[in-house]
């Protein structure tokens, strides 16, 4: 018989009932060590009280209202984020998905209105991923998310990561926009050099495409900037955020500059929940938290900490890792052994990582993540590594 929750996750067999800054209890009160914070959403860990502060100050105020009216959490978040970005304006979504499909849509909305439609083709890569939606599985374009699922929303040109030629030849009098992860998160913590970033920007100035970035797992400060494409220099037109932002509140949002955004007009996008005013108090708390230097050199600070440990656990178990990669609190430990073995000794040894393509485990912490957390990580990682270790003997 079916479950009654539609059964299309490959669940742990873990249930966690608490969590405090980076660690959860699990319901037998074992004390995990989070290295995944849900998928990078918990940017700043579990039950931090500007968070719950925030929510509940709101909770006790007022939960919805609609877009049909103003709401001044949102104006407020708006205004953060044009303040501390390229941005001009913000839609707000609650999902990287919607996020997605707001960008898609804004694209060829400016071509559309430049009297351009032809424009509608975005290029995206091999290994991205930009969300579970019908334009989000067509963007990524991988066999494993679409087969079964067509037909497929038309209009994306899949390019190998890192080819660049690949990208100029794929250029055609349809094309409007380059979409990117800078560090490709489901695809392995793959980041984008700065030099590659730099020559995308430069192939859409030439070629007068939009830049649409895909932050929504590498932003709000993962990489030690507050918006990963901070660390190349250069600035997209359109930039999908979510996960981070409501650490731990379903939130996400569209980024634009004023040109980029110029299509979208009363009527032609909205949400019922986007930018509700618990999702925004939320969101305004993390900014106020990620935002600020202080915070950003912590991060740099303790990634450098936390690379260097893993460089030494790697000389440790050569048979089971094979490299680190990634930047800043957006690490990968690429495998030897299964991937899957290492996520699962992981979790026997009480600590959590993400499983990712390319056989690597993504290391995405809480941002607040402290020193005797990194020391405890690593200690905890050894050991996971060591089971595997013997398991491959004993195999
Ligand atoms: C880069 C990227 N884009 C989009 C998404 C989709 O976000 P969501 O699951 O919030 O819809 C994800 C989720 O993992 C992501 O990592």
């Amino acid at each position: 018989m079916i479950p009654s929750v539609l059964p299309t996750y490959n669940r742990a067999p873990l249930t966690f009932v608490k969590g405090e800054g980076a660690w959860l209890t699990e319901a037998d009160g074992r004390r995990f060590l989070d290295l995944g914070a849900g998928i990078a959403v918990n940017a700043l860990g579990h039950a931090h009280p500007a968070l719950v502060n925030a929510l509940t100050e709101q909770a006790h105020a007022l939960w919805h209202v609609s877009n049909l009216y103003h709401i001044p959490q949102q104006q407020a978040l708006a205004d953060k984020l044009v303040e501390h970005t390229f941005a001009d304006t913000v839609f707000f979504t609650n999902s990287g998905t919607e996020s997605c499909e707001l960008a898609v849509k804004m694209a060829r909305k400016y071509f559309y209105d430049k009297d351009q439609p032809e424009r509608v083709e975005i290029i995206t890569f091999d290994g991205s991923f930009h969300g579970r939606s019908s334009a989000g599985i067509a963007a990524a374009g991988s066999e494993k998310m679409t087969k079964g699922f067509g037909p497929l929303l038309p209009g994306f040109v899949h390019v190998t990561f890192g080819d660049l030629d690949g990208v100029t030849n794929a250029i055609t009098d349809k094309t409007a926009a380059i979409m990117i992860e800078p560090v490709q998160g489901e695809g392995g913590i793959r980041p984008v050099p700065d030099a590659e970033l730099k020559a995308l920007r430069q192939i859409c100035d030439d070629n007068g495409l939009l830049l649409i970035l895909d932050e929504v797992q590498c932003g709000v400060g993962r990489t030690g900037k507050l918006f990963a494409h901070e660390w190349a220099g250069i600035t997209p037109d359109i930039m999908m955020v979510a996960k981070g932002i409501g650490g731990g509140f379903p939130l996400g949002a569209v980024l634009a500059t004023e040109d980029a955004a110029s299509g979208m007009t009363a009527g032609t996008h909205g949400s019922t929940y986007g930018g509700n005013p618990l999702g925004c108090a939320v969101g305004c708390a993390v900014i106020d938290q990620v935002a600020t230097p202080a915070f950003l050199e912590g991060v740099n600070r303790k990634a450098g900490m936390l690379r260097q440990k893993l460089e030494g656990l790697i000389a440790e178990h050569p048979e089971v890792f094979e490299e680190v990669r990634g930047t800043g609190l957006m690490l990968g430990l690429k495998c030897k052994a299964p991937n899957i073995d290492m996520v699962n000794a992981g979790y026997d040894n009480e600590v959590i990582t993400v499983p990712a393509a390319d056989n690597v485990i993504r290391l995405l912490p809480p941002l607040t993540l402290t020193e005797d957390d990194i020391a405890q990580a690593v200690i905890r990682l050894d050991k996971a590594a060591a089971q595997v270790e013997e398991s491959m003997a004993s195999a």
